[in-house]
């Protein structure tokens, strides 16, 4: 960890991947034993004071003694504008219109007049395009993809264009396990989808604890970190499996007594059909799929999380005996 003041701004604090990224920032800050500064972390929110959830940021993560920022990404300059003293951003999007939530703040970060002149290292979130190489090259048929991999290629353009040494992290996750989780529709529907897939054919999932852990990391290693910085784009995922492994998976963690939730296979077929991009990315994860070289990336990160993990650790789910 460096000693030199860093001010760390975290888009969607509020969200799944932000959230994973606070959580992550607190484990690793506290145990930080070789005494380095801390950094000064940014929690960003459209909502400062409406929002319950942000309101709780600053009590569930004591030890970062955060600050929540009220801001827009669309409408970046104020921010920077505020904190000046901003050194890196954790940033990802939500469709629709991807491009209008991160150009805006990339273009800022790198035109002349900027107010963020401190900022080195862009840790950007995208999505799996099918390994390392193939997603440079391959936006997909899929609008959600394509939109990331415009602002990838924006921000690697932009990055090696800049005077000032800026540097990139493109994480590149596959599906969420979290798509899993009880407490809404979406965790049923998303297995049911699952399960319309051919049988043989296996699906990549990754832990949204993983990704926070990947992107608190590569901010605290900074833009330089041959592993984590220095403008490498690092595939996400914890395991490979085909949909009837899953459900074993689930069996086995829950004793044999309990199977994993999932709405009818009709349902799944259904939501493909009538939703145009969700049919195509299934397409997609049949025809192609993601390619993360997961071996490898375990060796990087041990703690990297498998399906059973995630159940008994990160999920929301409960099981009587998870240890
Ligand atoms: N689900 C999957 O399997 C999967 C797999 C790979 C990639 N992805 C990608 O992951 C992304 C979704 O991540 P997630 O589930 O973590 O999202 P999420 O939980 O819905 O959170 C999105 C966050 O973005 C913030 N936000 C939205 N628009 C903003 C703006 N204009 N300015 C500032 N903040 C803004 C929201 O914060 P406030 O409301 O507080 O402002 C919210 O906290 C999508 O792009 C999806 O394609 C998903």
């Amino acid at each position: 960890m460096s000693s030199s003041p860093r001010t760390f701004l975290i888009v969607g604090a509020t969200g799944q991947q932000g959230g994973a990224v606070l959580a992550a920032l607190s484990k690793l800050i506290s145990a930080n034993d070789n005494k380095a500064t801390p950094p000064k972390i940014l929690a960003l929110t459209r909502s400062a004071t409406d929002s319950h959830k942000a309101q709780a940021l600053t009590s569930k993560y004591p030890a970062l003694g955060l600050t929540v920022v009220q801001g827009d990404t669309k409408d970046t300059a104020p921010i920077f504008a505020a904190h000046p003293d901003i050194t890196a951003v954790f940033l990802y999007t939500t469709p629709p219109n991807e491009e209008a939530q991160a150009l805006p703040l990339l273009e800022h970060v790198f035109s002349s007049s900027s107010s963020a002149r401190k900022i080195q290292h862009i840790v950007f979130s995208s999505v799996d395009r099918g390994g390392d190489a193939a997603s440079w090259e391959n936006p997909t048929e899929i609008a959600h993809f394509k939109s990331k991999h415009e602002i990838e290629l924006r921000l690697r353009d932009l990055c090696s264009s800049s005077p000032s040494p800026i540097k990139y992290t493109i994480l590149r996750p596959v599906a969420f396990m979290d798509n899993l989780n009880p407490g809404s529709l979406f965790g049923p529907v998303f297995a049911s989808m699952w399960a319309t897939m051919p049988a043989e054919r296996p699906l990549q999932v990754v832990s949204v604890r993983d990704i926070g852990l990947f992107g608190a990391k590569a901010l605290l290693a900074g833009p330089d970190d041959a592993t984590l910085g220095s403008n490498r784009a690092i595939g996400l995922a914890g395991q490979e499996l085909r949909f009837e492994e899953a459900r074993d998976v689930f069996r086995r963690v829950g004793g044999g007594q309990r199977e994993l939730p999932q709405a009818p296979w009709i349902v799944g077929k259904g939501v493909r059909w009538a939703i145009g991009e969700v049919g195509t990315m299934f397409r997609f994860f049949e025809e192609k799929g993601y390619g993360v070289d997961i071996e490898a990336l375990r060796r990087q990160e041990p703690e990297l999380q498998d399906l059973e993990t995630w159940l008994k650790k990160s999920s929301k789910f409960e099981f009587d005996n998870a240890a």
